[in-house]
């Protein structure tokens, strides 16, 4: 009895509790962001995301959880000329970008090599300032979404197109990935995403790029390993998987058997679930009521009406749990009615998500220590070396 108690007992090492996957762990101080898991709400500097979601653009988000506060006006038009200014990528990136094989490549890992490739052309990089981490990392904010813009033109066999110094950020984004000015719908649901997914406590990939940071390398390593980390299908990478697995359903009709199939089977359920989050996330609620107007419009409403019966399945299975709809379920739908290529939602994700890493990293240096965590050594102690020609 004693030593089953045991067995289930927390492994310590020193005064350390062993929490897998950094479970509950405390990793930083932050002032940017901050979620209520049980209610289901999320912050950013103190002011509701779902009043930011409605009332700001990118622009003001990014300069909200980088510097603390909402710009004032001038403040603002200040941020979003430097944003502007610093939009163009070197030609050589473009090259770089170009003989990435585009087929057999996601767009993810072009989006990461292009930023690699940046980080070679600043003669600056490696300068160790707080003032060159920010500086580099509006640059980054900016020429972000012109290398996804480049990446998506290339993939669709089109020359990338130069930014257009006259349209917001959101709108420019959607200007270079398509070569043509956005509607008003398609320009507002880009921007609304991009604020969205801004920031999001010490999510894996924001974890990753302070990671790096930590070991005072330069901004490039560290937004890279961001995007290193968003890739993957357990991160952003599941608003991709969700698009893949509505397509699999194909009709409505079929959901609920799939359904079943599926939670008989144990199968993971893409865009559901969060570590944090025991509730329904309030970036999905935002998303799905957005996703049933899209979907209708775009003569899709199907596409709504599969993702809904998959929803009300696994909350019927798993909401004792705490398993909702995360940030990734209802994302996709509304990227695909605005007809944008499945494979490029991460990468959608990751220009939004950079405002989140560079205020992170920004926060982080100031009180920077290296990070450092331990294992539990559960190998053999004591072996004596054998020659080779005698194992
Ligand atoms: N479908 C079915 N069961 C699930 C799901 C899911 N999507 N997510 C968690 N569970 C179950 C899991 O099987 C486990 O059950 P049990 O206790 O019986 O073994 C329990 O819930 C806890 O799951 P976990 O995997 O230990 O939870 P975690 O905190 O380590 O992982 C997660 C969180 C988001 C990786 C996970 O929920 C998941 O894999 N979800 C699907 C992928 C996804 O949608 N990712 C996007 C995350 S949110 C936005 C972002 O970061 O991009």
């Amino acid at each position: 009895m004693a030593q089953k108690a045991a067995e289930k007992a927390p492994a310590f090492f020193g005064q350390q509790e062993y929490a897998k996957g950094l479970d509950g762990v405390i990793a930083c101080e932050t002032h940017i962001n901050y979620i209520d898991g049980a209610a289901g709400k999320m912050i950013y500097r103190g002011y509701d995301v779902e009043e930011i979601g409605e009332r700001t653009n990118y622009e003001e988000t990014a300069y909200l959880l980088i510097y603390g506060k909402l710009p004032t006006q001038s403040e603002l038009d200040d941020f979003k000329a430097k944003l502007i200014s610093y939009r163009s990528i070197p030609p050589e990136v473009i090259q770089v970008l170009k003989i990435i094989p585009t087929a057999k490549t996601h767009p993810m890992s072009a989006l990461r090599t292009g930023v690699s490739a940046l980080g070679t052309f600043n003669p600056d990089a490696e300068e160790q300032s707080i003032e060159n981490y920010e500086d580099i990392g509006l640059q980054l904010i900016a020429k972000l979404a012109t290398i996804a813009g480049a990446v998506q033109r290339i993939r669709a066999g089109k020359e990338p197109v130069e930014p257009d110094p006259s349209l917001d950020h959101s709108a420019n984004f959607c200007y270079m990935m398509t070569g043509e000015e956005p509607s008003e719908v398609f320009e507002k649901m880009m921007d609304l995403s991009l604020v969205l997914h801004a920031d999001h406590g010490v999510n894996a990939s924001t974890f990753s790029s302070m990671v790096v940071i930590s070991s005072l390398t330069d901004m490039y390593s560290a937004i890279a390993a961001g995007i290193r980390s968003l890739k993957g299908p357990l991160h952003g990478g599941a608003n991709e998987q969700v698009i893949y697995m509505l397509n699999e359903i194909g009709s409505a009709d079929k959901a609920d058997e799939y359904m079943d199939n599926a939670i008989k089977n144990k199968v993971k359920i893409m865009g559901f679930g969060h570590r944090v989050y025991k509730a329904y996330d309030p970036r999905a609620r935002i998303f799905a009521l957005h996703s049933k107007e899209l979907c209708e419009a775009a003569g899709k409403p199907e596409l709504y009406e599969i993702a809904k019966r998959v929803e009300n399945k696994v909350i019927e299975a798993y909401g004792e749990k705490g398993i909702f709809p995360n940030v990734d379920f209802y994302s996709g739908t509304i990227y695909h009615c605005l007809g944008i290529e499945t494979a490029m939602f991460t990468p959608l994700f990751a220009v939004s998500r950079v405002a989140g890493w560079v205020a992170r990293i920004l926060e982080y240096l100031p009180q920077n220590r290296i990070f450092r965590p331990r294992a539990i050594y559960l190998g053999e102690k004591d072996l004596q070396y054998v020659p080779i020609d005698q194992r």
